[in-house]
Parts: C-alpha cells; sequence; structure tokens
C-alpha cells in the first residue's frame, strides 16, 4: 500500500498518494506545466486562483435580475435625445462583437496556454461570465426593441474600430494555429505516472 498524505482545502480535507500528489505539485506551472485532461487540481498550488474561481462562482447574476421598466419608459419617451439614442445602439453594437471576441479568446488562446488546472476553472469561469455579457445585449435588445443588425452597422465604417477589430482577430487567429501546433503532445514519463 502505498504512503497518503492528508492535504486540507478551506475546511475539507482529502487523502492523496504522497508521492503522486508530489509530482503532481510539482509538476503544476501556471504555464509550460504537465498538460493533463485527467484529474490534477490536487494537492493546490496555486490557492488565490481556487479561491478567485470560488469568489466568481458566487458572483453570479442574470441580465434580467435588472428591471429595465425605467429604461424602456425613457426610451419611447422624449427624455433621451437622438445623440444619446446613437450612444446606447452604438454601445450595444460594438460590444455585441466584443464580447464574443473576448470569450472566444480567453478559451482557444489564453486557456489553451495556460496549464494549472486552478487557472483553468478561473478563465473557464471567465468566458461564461462573456456569455452572460452577450445574454445583457440580448436582453436589452428585446427589451428595449432595437434591431441588433442596424446596431452592428453603425460602427462598420468607423475606421479606427475597424483597425482595432483587425488588429485583436488576426493576433487571434496566429495565436490560435500556434496553440493548436502543439495541442497535443505524448505523455512524457512524469505524466503517465499521474
Ligand atoms: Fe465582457
Amino acid at each position: 500500500m502505498s504512503a497518503t498524505t492528508t492535504i486540507t482545502v478551506g475546511n475539507r480535507s482529502f487523502v492523496l498518494d504522497k508521492e503522486k500528489a508530489e509530482q503532481a505539485y510539482q509538476a503544476k506551472k501556471v504555464i509550460n506545466g504537465r498538460e493533463t485532461m485527467f484529474f490534477n487540481i490536487l494537492p493546490l498550488k496555486y490557492q488565490w486562483a481556487y479561491d478567485l474561481y470560488k469568489t466568481m462562482k458566487n458572483n453570479h447574476w442574470e441580465p434580467e435580475d435588472i428591471t429595465m421598466q425605467k429604461d424602456v419608459e425613457q426610451w419611447r419617451s422624449d427624455e433621451i435625445t437622438d445623440v444619446e439614442r446613437w450612444i446606447i445602439k452604438m454601445g450595444i453594437g460594438y460590444f455585441s462583437a466584443a464580447e464574443g471576441i473576448v470569450g472566444d479568446n480567453i478559451l482557444h488562446v489564453v486557456r489553451e496556454v495556460v496549464t494549472a488546472p486552478e487557472l483553468k476553472l478561473v478563465l473557464g469561469r471567465h468566458a461564461h461570465e462573456e456569455n452572460i455579457h452577450a445574454d445583457s445585449l440580448v436582453y436589452m435588445l428585446s427589451s428595449i426593441g432595437l434591431n441588433p443588425h442596424e446596431c452592428e452597422a453603425m460602427f462598420e465604417d468607423v475606421p479606427t474600430i475597424k483597425a482595432k477589430n483587425h488588429f485583436v482577430v488576426s493576433n487571434s487567429r496566429s495565436l490560435r494555429s500556434s496553440c493548436s501546433a502543439r495541442s497535443w503532445k505524448a505523455p512524457s514519463s512524469t505524466a503517465s505516472s499521474a
């Protein structure tokens, strides 16, 4: 029977194989650590990231938690100016694209590079937050009664925004191809011992 070690996380305790736990701990790095799809969250090395993941989960919210009744009334009235309407439509159009770009990059670029499982939890949760942001825009569109294509088309001809999107998307593509080139390596002798 192999030697065991007991670790604690908050008020919970876990019994792990001592040798495997030590190997897993040593192999954990934010980047360029052990690549494995098997269970290796424990023992925790990046407690701060695990705590952050828990905090993020506890901050869950839904777009519908915010009532838009007052916003709808204002939109239908003459309380807000044409310039303000333009700003709102522009903001919704711009962020419709931005939320998708951020979420996609967190999952397919940043999370691919990170190897520490505690940080992967954080990044997965971050992508979930971007989904909520995107859903918030859907909620705004439906509440106010806006055409998303009209909002999107408003910034298509703005050169600075076009240049920024081109910069982000082209860099994301090149980073993504470098991620997929090293996507799966044959397990090393250390990894196969887990
Ligand atoms: Fe966002």
